[in-house]
């Protein structure tokens, strides 16, 4: 009887140990995701996100998008002509309000870089591309006009690079955020990458989350120091979009 229970109490501190460790090894704090656990999302509502992708359940919060809802409305990044914005904006630089691209018959949805022509709803887009800057039709006064919108090209957030920040840096030094237009890393790519842009891996799929983690020793000829939050210094100190229709 003494024993019985003492295998069971075993057991149950046992599983209790495997639990614990695999949170603690499996799972970015809520809230954080990417290699490393390095991205703070930007979900509706204080969301968590999927600890890989950024996805966030219900999209993003006001004036964000991209991964993890990380990058700025007024933005477009890496994207010389615009055409691969899918922000959510829907002021024209005068300050019309954009009308639901389904009106027009004129832009088939395969011109959009939106799933479909539904999906890029009256969002400042540059379809086709004609232009080099998004813009949108407007209905006033009974006529419909169109007008530009007025994104700017920012940099990526650190330790991302690509067109619409897509790609994630892998640097051998895991604190290094790569060239943030090419994903160039000077200290190389780190023990688990490689390929010219260090986006082939992980081969060992335990080390994508271990940020999340305390390790007590690590390879540091690899990664120095991993405790890194890379959150979006340009959502930040950009100013909200201007609320221009009054
Ligand atoms: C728009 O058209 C409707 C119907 O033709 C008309 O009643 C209305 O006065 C027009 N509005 C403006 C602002 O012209
Ligand atoms: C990134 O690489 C591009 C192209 O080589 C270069 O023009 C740019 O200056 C680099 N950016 C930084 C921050 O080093
Ligand atoms: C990338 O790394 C893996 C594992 O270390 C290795 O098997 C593979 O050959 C490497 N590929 C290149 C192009 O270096
Ligand atoms: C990691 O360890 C440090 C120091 O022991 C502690 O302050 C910190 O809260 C720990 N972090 C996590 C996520 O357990």
């Amino acid at each position: 009887m003494c024993c019985c229970l003492r295998s069971i109490v075993f057991y149950f501190v046992v599983v209790l140990f495997i639990l614990g460790d695999v949170t603690a090894d499996d799972n970015c704090k809520s809230g954080f995701f990417g290699w490393k656990c390095r991205f703070r999302c930007n979900c509706k509502d204080g969301q968590s996100c999927d600890q890989s992708s950024g996805d966030c359940p219900t999209g993003c919060h006001d004036n964000s998008w991209g991964p993890g809802c990380i990058l700025n409305n007024k933005c477009a990044y890496n994207d010389i002509r615009y055409e691969n914005y899918v922000g959510t904006l829907t002021k024209t630089e005068y300050g019309h309000t954009c009308a639901v691209w389904t009106l027009q018959k004129s832009y088939p949805g395969d011109q959009f870089p939106d799933d479909s022509l539904e999906d890029a709803n009256n969002y400042c887009r540059n379809p086709k591309p004609l232009t080099y800057k998004t813009w949108c039709y407007y209905s006033e006064d009974n006529r419909t006009d169109w007008d530009y919108c007025n994104i700017q090209k920012c940099s990526c957030p650190l330790g991302r690079f690509g067109n619409n920040c897509r790609h994630e840096c892998h640097c051998r030094d895991a604190n290094e955020a790569c060239n943030q237009t090419t994903g160039f890393c000077q200290s190389g790519c780190n023990r688990q990458w490689n390929g010219t842009f260090c986006q082939d891996g992980p081969y060992d799929k335990s080390e994508l989350y271990d940020n999340a983690k305390n390790k007590t020793s690590h390879d540091t000829s690899s990664d120095t120091s991993i405790n890194v939050n890379w959150v979006n210094p340009i959502l930040i100190s950009l100013p909200e979009v201007p609320d221009v229709s009054g």
